[in-house]
């Protein structure tokens, strides 16, 4: 079957280890279930793959992508979930340990198969395992976001932080967002955020910060906290050592809060209030599998505005 997969590592070019061929058709597990992929949706974990972040030499090849939307054993639309839980209470994602969503079929625990709501199309679907997910827990599990509150959300032209926007707006929050890029503050904006650039001071100090750069952003995301304020860190993208003033930490009481993608419950939760509110995922664009290095070329750019989607029917 064709598929997307790392066969090497490379730091400084990701891109070069990237393999568009043809690979073994899954074999699933007692238990497991394989989905016919009709839409995947790439994510930076799949950047960090290529460079070795998270994959060992000898776990190679191994097939791309977290998520998926397909066709289930029994013919039903599915959602996949991308954690696998292991007997030792471990996780890991999809194309970490076990192989990944770029391809034409990827098998998973049955358990994993969520069903597909009516209302979102596969490339929809696809968008919300890991970058929707991920942002609906940032905001609510770990950020305790209330209706009235305030959110800011940096580097806002990524999966995550697009989704951290619309979710939050879903959510009756007000929220400020950051972009380097002057035409995604435009879009920003249009989804109903504060666009601010980089470092900008906000018109008040927020109850909770969606961190996903790291190192450029972090120190003004702590000057951005209210009292009390929760910085919530699901990825760090230029960095992940940052300077930290921990006199901030203790006298603002601020809560640095850690998190990784969410459970089967958040993912239903999410579903109902894209359902609930109408909200859909930004695509940035959709392209054809026969095009999957080029949607690779656009993540890395870095010129991107919310998802980037594979259409695995053409
Ligand atoms: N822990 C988890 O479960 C989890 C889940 C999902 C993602 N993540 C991590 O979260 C991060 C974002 O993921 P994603 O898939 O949303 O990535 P993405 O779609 O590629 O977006 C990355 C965004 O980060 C911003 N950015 C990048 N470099 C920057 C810099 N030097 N200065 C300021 N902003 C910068 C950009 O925003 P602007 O261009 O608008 O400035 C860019 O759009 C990644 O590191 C990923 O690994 C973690």
């Amino acid at each position: 079957m064709r598929a997307a997969f790392a066969t090497g590592f490379d730091d400084a070019d990701p891109l070069a280890v990237l393999t568009i061929g043809d690979a073994p058709e899954p074999t699933p597990l007692d238990g497991w279930a394989v989905v016919e992929v009709r839409a995947s949706a790439l994510n930076h974990h799949d950047l960090w793959s290529l460079r070795g972040v998270g994959l060992r030499k000898e776990q190679l090849p191994m097939i791309l992508g977290c998520d998926a939307a397909g066709i289930g054993p029994d013919g039903s639309d599915v959602v996949v979930y991308p954690v696998v839980y292991t007997e030792k209470g471990s996780f890991s994602i999809l194309s970490e340990h076990y192989q990944g969503t770029i391809a034409e079929r990827v098998t998973v625990p049955a358990y994993n198969l969520v069903p597909k709501p009516a209302e979102l199309s596969f490339a929809e679907a696809a968008c919300l395992p890991t970058a929707w997910l991920t942002a609906y827990r940032m905001l609510t599990t770990r950020g305790r976001l209330e209706t009235d509150g305030a959110v800011l959300v940096q580097g806002a032209g990524g999966g995550v932080a697009t989704a951290a926007v619309l979710i939050g707006r879903a959510l009756g929050a007000r929220v400020y967002a950051t972009s380097r890029d002057a035409e995604k503050r435009e879009k920003i904006a249009a989804l109903g955020a504060t666009a601010l650039e980089p470092g900008a001071r906000l018109p008040e100090r927020v109850d909770v910060v969606i961190e996903t750069v790291g190192e450029a952003t972090f120190e003004h995301s702590m000057k951005a906290a209210k009292t009390g304020g929760r910085i919530v860190v699901s990825g760090a993208t230029s960095g992940h050592l940052p300077r930290v003033d921990l006199r901030r930490v203790f006298a603002l009481q601020l809560e640095i809060l850690g998190t990784s993608m969410g459970t089967p419950d958040e993912l239903a939760d999410l579903m109902a209030l894209m359902a609930r509110t109408g909200v859909r995922p930004v695509i940035d664009s959709v392209v054809p599998f026969s095009d999957v290095r080029k949607a690779f070329e656009h993540l890395h750019s870095g010129d991107i505005f919310g998802k980037v989607v594979i259409d695995h029917t053409a």
